[in-house]
């Protein structure tokens, strides 16, 4: 059914929409628990006369979350949250076959980019959806006037959350937002199977390098380093890797990989992943040391991780998208140097993000603490804020029983060990 709605957005191509839809039935034939809370949703109605902005990465997978919320009676706006994100199909299957307002083209510009973050804040939201944390930094900067409105928000993504976590240590954040990133169902599948997977797909789609036998620099080992770096070691790569942390270095150490500082690492990479959430990870000293053909790729938050503007300043040449997403910078002294996806979330720009079964639970998390913060909120107060472990587990165990996996439970014997102190050897 095509609704040719009126609602208002802002896309690139409607004409795609046919073919947008065919992708998010396909994602949602791999999203079982979401579609489980979509049909209760739309039974039960929590979001009636409820108004959601979302900041997200517009992909088959976050339509069904956007389809789930209207089932449940929201109103919604959806912008990007990376300009190099947005499915161009799904944007229009959203606006043209499900009349979801959607302001989000691929590869907007800057101006763009935070005009469609200030059209979706224009419906003058109850609650908020972030990924990184732009929209609710969006909402403290300019539209202040729309704070008092909103009820609270869901935060996806680590790097979100630690900017989360500073505006509530300053007194900054003026209504309470929930660490969606910071539950079990979605870290430690999502950051770690699903950005592994999808950012060794993303090399692939860009390069087609094969990984046995290179030398594959990881920086980072937190939950999405750890999953590229089992991935890339699982596929015969020798993996190194670069940390500021001496715990995460140790287990990385421990469980066979090489660990060094960066310079040292940069002189042996053919294939590099930064995944830190931190800023210059890879910069000038790396690129001036590293082989003739190294592959540099960004699967962190922001385009921050490797000092691009360096190498634009700096290449002798510029080979712009020779393939896929991949831009070649030839240096003064004859290397190449190939860097993909301008430096943005590799997975998300020259791939498709995470395959739809894992963020089934990252997006169940999602629709179910939304529906929580509606009756909860204005008992937590502003501020950062955990999901209930209720949510967690349930979440895990819906996941669980889609998968066709059953586990044991404890005998009131064991439950009651586990409850008391008295027992000893
Ligand atoms: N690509 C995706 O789809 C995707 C998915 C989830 C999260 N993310 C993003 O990926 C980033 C990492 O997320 P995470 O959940 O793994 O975080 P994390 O906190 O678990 O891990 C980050 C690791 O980087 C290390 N680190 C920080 N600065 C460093 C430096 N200069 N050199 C080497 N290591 C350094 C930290 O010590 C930490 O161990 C964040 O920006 C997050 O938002 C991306």
């Amino acid at each position: 059914m095509n609704v040719q709605t009126a609602v208002k957005h802002d896309i690139a191509n409607p004409a795609l929409a046919a073919e947008g839809k065919k992708k998010i039935e396909w994602a949602e034939r791999n999203m079982p628990v979401l579609a489980q809370i979509r049909e209760r949703f739309e039974k039960e109605q929590p979001f009636k006369g409820i108004r959601i902005s979302a900041c997200m990465h517009v992909t088959t997978e976050t339509a069904n979350l956007m389809r789930a919320l209207k089932a449940g009676g929201a109103e919604l706006a959806l912008c990007a949250s990376n300009p190099l994100s947005t499915q161009d199909d799904t944007a229009a299957a959203l606006v043209h076959e499900y009349g979801i307002s959607v302001y989000a083209r691929n590869a907007v510009d800057r101006d763009g980019y935070y005009s469609h973050i200030n059209a979706s804040l224009d419906i003058k939201p109850h609650l908020v959806f972030d990924d990184g944390c732009d929209l609710v930094n969006t909402l403290h900067t300019t539209r202040k006037e729309l704070i008092d409105g909103i009820i609270g928000g869901c935060e996806e993504t680590t790097t979100g959350v630690i900017r989360l976590s500073q505006m509530t240590k300053d007194g900054a954040l003026k209504f309470p937002m929930i660490a969606v990133n910071d539950t079990d169902t979605k870290h430690m599948f999502d950051n770690r199977f699903g950005t592994g997977q999808s950012t060794l797909d993303a090399i692939f789609r860009s390069t087609n390098s094969l990984v046995a036998g290179k030398t594959f620099v990881v920086a980072g080992f937190g939950y999405c380093g750890k999953g590229v770096a089992e991935r890339a070691k699982g596929m015969g790569a020798d993996v190194i890797i670069t940390e500021i942390d001496p715990t995460k270095a140790l287990d990385a150490l421990m469980q066979g990989y090489r660990v060094m500082p960066m310079t040292e690492a940069a002189k042996y990479g053919d294939i590099y992943v930064t995944v830190t959430g931190n800023r210059d990870v890879l910069r000038e000293e790396h690129f001036k040391v590293m082989k003739d053909g190294a592959i540099l790729s960004n699967a962190g938050h922001f385009d921050i991780e490797i000092d691009v503007a360096w190498l634009e300043q700096n290449a002798k040449s510029k080979n712009a998208k020779m393939r896929h997403q991949t831009d070649e910078y030839v240096m003064a002294d004859g290397r190449r140097i190939l860097l993909l996806a301008e430096g943005r979330l590799v997975n998300l720009g020259a791939a498709e993000g995470h395959p739809a079964s894992v963020m089934d639970m990252s997006f169940s998390d999602q629709a179910l603490t939304a529906e929580y913060l509606l009756k909860a909120a204005a008992g937590l107060g502003a501020g950062l804020h955990n999901v209930p472990i209720e949510i967690d587990k349930e979440v895990a165990r819906l996941k669980l029983e889609s998968m066709g996996s059953t586990i044991d439970t404890l005998t009131p014997a064991q439950e009651l060990y586990l409850n008391s102190w008295e027992h000893g050897s």
